[in-house]
Order: structure tokens, then C-alpha cells, then sequence
């Protein structure tokens, strides 16, 4: 198998063929005067499963661009196998039509990889709520793969937690907080959130029992830090110990690390589905796997 790592993904992509002991083959890029992209893939495909890794996060836009090129360009060339591995997958939060005339994003997205070249996508932690998995969307071999247990495992070696308790900070975080849990041996459970507005948020505790113990909250997004601000005010309140943040895509909007950290975490930590500060934890394992079998 050979691996391309798109330019929002070239370090993961990178640590995904050491995992699988493949070929890396790095990209050459150019953006012309009116904003276009040139990409060349360096290196054969002909005739090889090749993976192309390209992550869609902040600009989505070109990034998407850059991605449907390189499928297209792979397919072309004469690769055997495409596999199009999106650890950050926007365009994910519009999945239904709310309002008449409305464009569905996901599945306009969903459409375009296909038609790309794409024979089977990958995908980790899909923030797509009413979609309850990924081969949904997709007429091609789809996966939705979850970070969720490496990072409670990561967060369980580094550090000695007391008594620990996985914690989704809503209902939707209530799969990343038992896989968490699961993979650590720890119990479990979710807050119940309502959103009042694009900033605003309002979480209600369920039956918590966390005085006096140690708080890993996990959900697949920080975005404003504004949900994970709200959970550990509540947390605090019902007597928790020390607080660990973790989510797999670290969107970080504006001051969201700094604020979440004066709410009171103790550590924030994150995948390198998209590459920031607090990317500690590395999906390449979870990818190398997926496409292992
Ligand atoms: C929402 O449903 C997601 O799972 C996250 O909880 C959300 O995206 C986090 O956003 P923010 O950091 O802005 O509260």
C-alpha cells in the first residue's frame, strides 16, 4: 500500500505509513494568482492500493479542493485501490434539511468524494449526529472510526488518576465516554446539555457521583471550549478532584485552550486529526488498523 499525505495531513500521514511499514509519497502544491490549487502526487501508483490522507478543517474549503484533486489525480494515474482517509471531516454539521432549501452538506460532500475516485472513506469521530453511522451516507465501503479509547488510555498512562470517571459532557458524547471508560476500566456516563445559541450553552448534571474523584470529560470537539467550560462548572460543583479534557478534533476557536484551562482543567489534550498544540495523541495507529484489515 502506499500512502499520499495531503498538505493539511502530511505529518499523520507520514506516521500512517511508518505503522503500516508502506510508502509515503509527499505532494507538491501551488496556489495560483486567483486562488487555484496545483497538486502533483510525487511518486507511482500504478497499480498499487494507495491511501490519500487530508484532513478538511479550517480553510474547508480548499482543503476539500486539494483532497477531490488528489483522489481524482491517484484514480487516474492508475492506482488499483483508492482509499480517502478524512480523520477531520467538515461540512459534517448540516445533515438534514432544517429549512426549505437547504443544501445538505454531508451528503453533497459524501457525493463529491464518491465521484472523486474514492472506493472506500474513512472517517474518525464524524461529527454527524442525526446520522447514526457513516456506510449510511456513502455507496461505497465507509467507516466511522472513534479515538476515543487511545485517548483515554493515553490520559490513564500519563497520569494517576483517583477513582476516575469518563465523562461525556452531553448526550452525544455518551459513545466517547463508554469507549473511553471501556478501554480504561473506569465507570462512565454524559451530562445532558441544551444549546442556547451559537455561544451559549446550558448543561444540566444527570445522576453524578464524582465527589472526591478524578474527571476525564471527552467529546469529539472543542470548538468555543464552551461546552467543556459549562461541564466543569457543574463538575466542580458536585465535588469533582481534578479535571482532564480531552477531545479528538481540536478545532480551538478564538481563546476556547485558554479558557477552557482557566475553568479549571487540568490537562487539555487532543488528536492530530488536526494539528495544534495539544495534539499529544496520534489517530495513526487507528488508521493503520482500519486499513490493515
Ligand atoms: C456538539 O454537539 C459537539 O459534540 C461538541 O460538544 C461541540 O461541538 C463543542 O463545541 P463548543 O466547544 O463550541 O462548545
Amino acid at each position: 500500500m502506499l500512502v499520499v499525505g495531503g498538505s493539511a495531513s502530511k505529518t499523520l500521514a507520514e506516521k500512517v505509513s511508518k505503522n503500516l511499514n508502506s510508502e509515503f509519497l509527499s505532494i507538491e502544491k501551488e496556489r495560483f494568482p486567483d486562488g487555484e490549487i496545483y497538486v502533483r502526487v510525487l511518486g507511482d501508483v500504478e497499480g498499487q492500493e494507495t491511501a490519500v490522507i487530508q484532513s478538511t478543517y479550517y480553510p474547508p474549503n480548499q482543503n476539500y479542493m486539494e483532497l477531490f484533486l488528489l483522489l481524482d489525480a491517484v484514480r487516474d494515474l492508475g492506482a488499483e485501490k483508492v482509499s480517502a482517509i478524512i480523520p477531520y471531516f467538515a461540512y459534517a454539521r448540516q445533515d438534514e434539511r432544517f429549512k426549505s432549501g437547504e443544501a445538505v452538506s454531508l451528503r453533497t460532500v459524501a457525493k463529491l468524494i464518491m465521484s472523486a475516485g474514492a472506493d472506500e472513506v474513512f472517517m474518525v469521530d464524524l461529527h454527524a449526529h442525526r446520522i447514526e453511522s457513516a456506510p449510511e451516507l456513502f455507496e461505497i465501503p465507509a467507516r466511522n472510526l472513534t479515538a476515543a479509547p487511545t485517548l483515554g488510555r493515553y490520559i490513564d498512562n500519563e497520569y494517576e488518576l483517583e477513582d476516575p470517571v469518563v465523562m461525556g459532557p452531553d448526550g452525544e458524547a455518551k459513545q466517547w465516554a463508554e469507549r473511553a471508560g471501556e478501554a480504561i476500566g473506569a465507570e462512565w456516563d454524559f451530562m445532558v446539555k441544551k444549546r442556547l445559541g451559537p455561544k451559549e450553552v446550558e448543561i444540566t448534571p444527570r445522576e453524578l457521583e464524582v465527589e472526591g474523584r478524578d474527571v476525564l470529560i471527552i467529546d469529539d470537539i472543542i470548538s468555543t471550549g464552551g461546552t467543556m467550560m459549562k461541564a466543569i462548572e457543574i463538575l466542580e460543583d458536585h465535588g469533582a478532584r481534578d479535571m482532564y479534557v480531552a477531545c479528538t478534533h481540536p478545532v480551538l476557536s478564538d481563546n476556547a485552550l485558554e479558557n477552557v484551562r482557566n475553568a479549571g482543567a487540568k490537562e487539555v489534550i487532543a488528536t492530530d486529526t488536526i494539528e495544534s498544540e495539544i495534539s499529544k495523541v496520534s489517530v495513526a495507529p487507528v488508521i493503520a488498523e482500519a486499513l490493515r484489515q
